[in-house]
Order: C-alpha cells, then structure tokens, then sequence
C-alpha cells in the first residue's frame, strides 16, 4: 500500500459534469491491491480526517501539488505522430497527401514499434493514462501498439484498420500469399485473432475498426458487425459526421441507409462501446440513434478546427441525450496536451453560445476528459468492469501530479483563483505538459 499527500482533485459519478468535481485542498490518497491485484483507490478525502486510521501506510508528501485523474483520450492516431500540423483544404486531400503515405511505413515492424514507445511515452509525459487509439491496417502496427502499452501497464485499447477499397495498395488489408482467403476475408480473420491475443489480456482491449464506411465493402461492415455482435464486450471505432465532403462520398457509397451514421447501424456496428470520432454533422434522428443504441462521439475540437471540420454540436448532444467525452485525434488533432484540447472544446462551447446559450464550464471540460470519458468508454466500474477517470475508492490508481508553479505565468495566475472553477480555468487555459510532474499508473501485481 501506498499514500500520497497532496491537493486532491476527483470526481463524483452521481454528479451532473458542470458539479462532479471534488476538491481537497490537504487531501490523502491511500492506494493498494484488490481482489484482482490491481492498484486501487483504498481511501480518499481530507488529510486530517484520514490520517490516523492509515498511519501504518508510509506517506509521500507533495506539498504544493495536486493529484488528479490520468486523463483519458478516446480517439487518436498513433501512426500519426509524425502528421501533426500537416496542413490542407479539408480531410480528404489531407488524408491523402500526408496520413495514407505516413501510415504506409507501419508495415514494418520496427518502424511501428519505435513509434509505439514514443507515442506511449508522449502520452504519459502529458498525463494521458487511458486511450482509444487507432494502428494502421497491417497487423505489425497493432502489436507493436499493444506490447508499448504492456510494458508500461497502460491501459490500451486499439485494433487492425479496416480498409479494403478506396486507398493505396500498400494500406488496402491483404490477403496471405497462396490463400484461398481475399482480402476481406482475411481482415476479419486478422481481427478475431487479434481480440483472442489481447481483448483483456492485462490492462489492454480490443476495439473493431473499421476507419470509415466510405474505405470499407459491404461485406467488410457486415463481417465487422457479426464480430461485434459475437464479441459484445470488445470497442468498435471509426469516424463519422466530420466533413461535408466526406458525409457527401459516403451517401453515395451507402445510398439505401437514413444517413451516414445510420451506416453503421445498419451492419450491426452501433451498440454500447461503440465510439465515434467527430459527430459534427448530426441532425435529431441521428442523435436519437446515439442515444438508443447507447454509442458515444469522440469530440476532437483542435482537429475539427485544424481541418476545418465544424463544431461539435453540445447543446444537440445534451437536448437529446447521448454520451461523449474528449479526444486529441492526433494527427489531425494538433496537441497530445489534454489542457489544449479542454481548451478548445472551450472556444467551441463558446461558438455554441452565440447560437444556442452555452458555456461549457471549466469542471463540465475537466469531466469530458476524465470521467465522462471513461464512463463514454464504459469504464465507469458497471457490470463489474473497471472504472477510471475519478479517483473515487475502488477506481484504478492512474493518476497525474499537477504543478501549478510550472510557469511564472502559471504561478502567478493560479495564485489568483479564488474558487475551484477558477483555478481549473486557468489550468485549462495555460497549462500543458509543464504542468503535469509526473504520471503514476496503475500496476497489477
Ligand atoms: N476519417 C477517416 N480517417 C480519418 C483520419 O485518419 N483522421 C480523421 N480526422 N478523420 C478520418
Ligand atoms: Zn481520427
């Protein structure tokens, strides 16, 4: 067992986002062991009021700092590393000018496994201890991803690109020289072999991706949903709803579907651990799928402003009720930084407001990336499963060490805050990797 003095921020999973956050500003967090052996939130609260009854635990002391939930990103690329701040005219040209050619060198394993390290190290440099992450189609990206996150105990979740048309040769998913198999075939052979190496193997999960409908056949959405349907508790990802062109390409790939996301529904790939990155270009009908189907949207502001994407809808989220949280959606996103993400969402929240009376608050932006991610993910400790991104007892031991002093402007101005809100505000808006000392994971014994 092990404890930790210092400011503790967490959140509470019966609270509405804009007052889920909980605030000590002398706080004691005691982690240890449970049933399974993983490292767990045992007692959290006041120091002065937890003090005595663990004093048999050594206790580190960090004074003037805070401990927070790791963050959790729920989309990002990590074969797009070296993408980021690759400008074009919108998606498309930008996938096929600079993403395609990059993802092209993921066929080699050393290649995708010096990637993996530096993304995975990138990641907790930046307080990242949880995310939905997106390989390449060629099967070496996909365990070099997996073995980077296992020797570092992180919690991981990714899976095989599913493209079969509509791509370069070198990222179209192939068949195996002298099989009787094609192409398609082959990949969802591919992916089921994958859920049974990793699905739950440590802290790693599997998520079915197709990258969206417009580079998958009929037939690759209808084998990924009969997968989906067989593995219930494995994630599925791809894209939706982020550019006009786009929306247009897949309404006509897909004519006989309502719209583009009703695709997806249509081939059995909208459930409950079902993310979707961008969700911009949504009307009510397919809001209302979201919410019945219990999927959720990945909302990536830095990329949505980066290629020009749109704005995510918060109000139409909230009126009709579905799930989302943040995301980097690095390499079209621009910062691994979850403070420069929080921050967009912000400005996006505040274009929402000219038309629809919104500000997000700085607790309600802090939430969409811990908590409310974790509970998009499920991830929230239903059904037994694991919870992350609240620092509650029983919750996994991930967590960052914030250092308000990080800057002199950080310093100055966090001096300032006179209230919870406050203070978070000003992290939001001037923090970045400065501000995150260190990142401490959960271990299994
Ligand atoms: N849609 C399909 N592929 C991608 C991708 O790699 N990035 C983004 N932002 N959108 C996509
Ligand atoms: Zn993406």
């Amino acid at each position: 067992m092990k404890a930790y003095r210092a400011a503790i921020l967490r959140f509470d999973p019966d609270l509405p986002p804009n007052t889920a956050a909980i605030y000590e500003s002398d706080g004691l967090l005691v982690v240890g062991p449970d049933a399974t052996g993983r490292q767990v939130v045992l007692a959290v609260g006041a120091y002065p009021a937890l003090k005595d009854q663990w004093s048999h635990v050594q206790v580190t002391h960090w004074p003037e700092r805070i401990i927070a939930p790791g963050f959790v990103d729920m989309h990002i690329h990590y074969p797009q590393t070296n993408v980021i701040g690759s400008p074009a005219e919108g998606l498309l040209p930008w996938l096929e000018n600079y993403t395609f050619p990059e993802e092209i060198r993921f066929e080699s394993l050393d290649y995708s496994a010096d990637s993996a390290r530096f993304f995975i190290a990138e990641l907790l440099r930046n307080g990242v201890t949880t995310a939905l992450a997106f390989a390449t189609s060629h099967a070496t990206s996909v365990q070099a991803l997996f073995e980077a996150a296992q020797a570092r105990q992180m919690r991981m979740i990714t899976g095989l690109c599913l493209m079969d048309r509509h791509a370069p040769a070198e990222l179209l998913n192939r068949a195996n020289s002298g099989s009787e198999r094609d192409a398609t075939e082959q990949s969802l052979i591919d992916t089921e072999t994958l859920i049974q190496q990793w699905h739950g193997k440590d802290r790693l999960g599997y998520a079915i991706t197709p990258r969206f409908a417009p580079t998958s056949t009929d037939a690759q959405l209808h084998g990924a949903g009969e997968l989906a349907a067989r593995y219930s508790d494995v994630w599925i990802q791809s894209h939706v709803a982020e550019n006009k062109e786009e929306i247009a390409w897949a309404r006509e790939l897909f004519p006989a579907s309502r719209s583009y996301l009703a695709t997806y529904d249509d081939f059995g790939l909208m459930r409950e651990r079902a993310i979707y990155a961008h969700c911009i270009h949504f009307d009510d009908d397919d809001r209302a799928l979201m919410r019945d189907t219990g999927t959720a949207a990945a909302v990536s502001p830095t990329s949505n402003l980066f290629l020009g994407s749109g704005f995510f809808d918060y109000a139409g989220a909230d009126r009709v009720g579905f799930a989302y949280g943040l995301a980097s959606d690095v390499g079209g996103g621009t910062s691994f930084s979850p403070f420069h993400t929080m921050l967009a969402a912000y400005y996006v929240g505040r274009e929402g407001q000219t038309k629809q009376g919104l500000s997000l608050s700085p607790q309600h932006l802090w939430w969409q990336h811990t908590l409310g991610a974790a509970k998009a993910l499920g991830l929230d400790g239903g059904r037994d499963v694991a919870a992350i991104g609240n620092l509650q007892v029983g919750c996994e031991a991930d967590f960052v060490v914030l250092n308000p002093k990080a800057t002199p402007l950080l310093a100055r101005r966090t001096a300032q805050a006179s209230s919870l809100d406050e203070l978070l505000f000003s992290m939001i808006v001037l923090g970045d990797d400065r501000l995150i000392e260190k990142t401490v994971i959960s271990q299994v014994n």
